[in-house]
């Protein structure tokens, strides 16, 4: 990993790098990340030249290469097991409308899925495909409770990194594992976890990761990615096709259509890509790269054990479980008096800007905050 100067700045150091630190007290990285300022330049650097007519495909192709590289090194997969995509949901229904379902075929996910990681599923019982959602319980999706709906027509199970609602981390290796030992894929909506925890697709295991990069890569809208396992790639057949599924060589005929498929991952691409968001996703992951995500999962630990801490201290309830395998950057909480929507508003008011999912409020710090932010979000809380 790239570390300035060979020795790591302290990551407090990296706060001035976030604007948005300036006059907001910004815990929604569930939500929305805010860019840092070397993001935020990139882009400018990327409009300044497409302004200017500054512009070449080559140059763009080297931007996408580079973004792949970057985003495949940040979860230890290789670039050619990298798609860039629109958003979770279109890597997903990639894998969806991709493989070949039988009437009967089994999918498995938990109750508190994301929409994205429901809709792609739910598409394809129209086709006989059955869809289990697992209950789950005191705010946790049980390791057993999806062993226990595991069925021979089992083929899929798909289940968030971090579940939004509750901020519970799936053991992403267990249950690669559990799938793997009954011939079942295992499929992961990272969206939640990838940017605030480290992930290595290889010791993981899982066979699909999509994310998208806006909120804890703290990187543009739009930048959606996946890791496709190698072996997996020939098995999804491609639903949308385009110029940019095959591979033309050295070839500038257009009108050839007999191109053969890219024969790794960029298959899944049919066109032209989200050019400016990956050169701000390359910058994100770059920073990361130099802070190092494992400081970074420390910072975001020792925040929400404070905010959790506070919480409790002033009577509210926290729903998130905090074992030192499930805890996340997302800590969701009620009042047993006061309302969320109340909750939610009084904080606005002072500028610290939170999220309301349903009847519960969740907080999401980054490490680009600090402690002077949790004190301040306990402070402002209603009593
Ligand atoms: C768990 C989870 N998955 C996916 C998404 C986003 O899905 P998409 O990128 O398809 O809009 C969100 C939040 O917006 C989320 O919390």
């Amino acid at each position: 990993m790239p570390v300035t100067g060979g020795v790591h700045k302290p990551i407090e150091a990296y706060r001035r790098l976030y604007p948005v630190t300036a006059d907001k007290v910004w815990l929604n990285n569930a939500s929305m990340g805010t860019l840092s300022a070397p993001v935020a330049g990139a882009l400018r650097a990327y409009i300044k030249r497409h302004a200017l007519g500054d512009i070449s495909i080559e140059h763009d192709l080297k931007l996408v290469q580079r973004a792949r590289e970057t985003a495949a090194r940040f979860i230890n997969a290789s670039p050619g097991e990298i798609a860039f995509t629109k958003n979770v949901a279109d890597g997903l229904n990639i894998v969806a409308q991709g493989l070949d379902w039988k009437p009967g075929d089994r999918i498995v996910i938990a109750d508190q899925e994301f929409p994205a990681n429901v809709y792609p599923w739910q598409n394809l019982v129209k086709r006989g495909v059955e869809l289990v959602k697992v209950a789950s319980r005191d705010s946790r999706v049980a390791v057993e409770a999806i062993i226990e709906a595991l069925e021979p027509r089992t083929r899929l199970v798909s289940l968030s990194w971090v579940e939004f609602s509750t901020g519970f981390r799936n053991d992403l290796k267990v249950l690669a594992k559990t799938c793997h030992e009954r011939g079942i894929l295992f499929c992961v909506d990272g969206i939640q976890g990838v940017g605030a925890f480290p992930l290595d697709v290889r010791e993981t295991d899982v066979d699909v990761m999509a994310t998208s990069s806006h909120k804890w890569l703290l990187a543009p809208t739009g930048t959606g990615w996946m890791y496709v396992r190698e072996s997996l790639i020939d098995k999804i057949a491609i639903s949308y096709l385009g110029q940019s599924s095959v591979s033309r060589g050295k070839s500038l005929d257009y009108l050839d259509f007999d191109l053969p498929l890219w024969p790794d991952a960029r298959r899944f691409e049919p066109g032209i890509l989200n050019y400016m968001g990956l050169v701000g996703l390359t910058a994100a992951i770059e920073l990361f790269e130099e802070v190092g995500i494992d400081r970074i999962a420390d910072r975001i630990k020792a925040l929400t054990d404070g905010a959790v801490a506070g919480l409790l201290d002033r009577g509210y309830d926290v729903i998130s479980s905090r074992n030192s395998a499930e805890w996340s950057g997302c800590v969701c909480f009620r009042s047993p008096k006061i309302e969320p929507a109340e909750i939610h508003r009084r904080l606005g008011e002072r500028n610290i800007i939170i999220s309301l999912r349903n009847d519960i409020v969740r907080i999401s710090p980054h490490y680009y905050n600090d402690h002077d932010d949790i004190g301040r979000f306990l402070e402002a809380l209603p009593r």
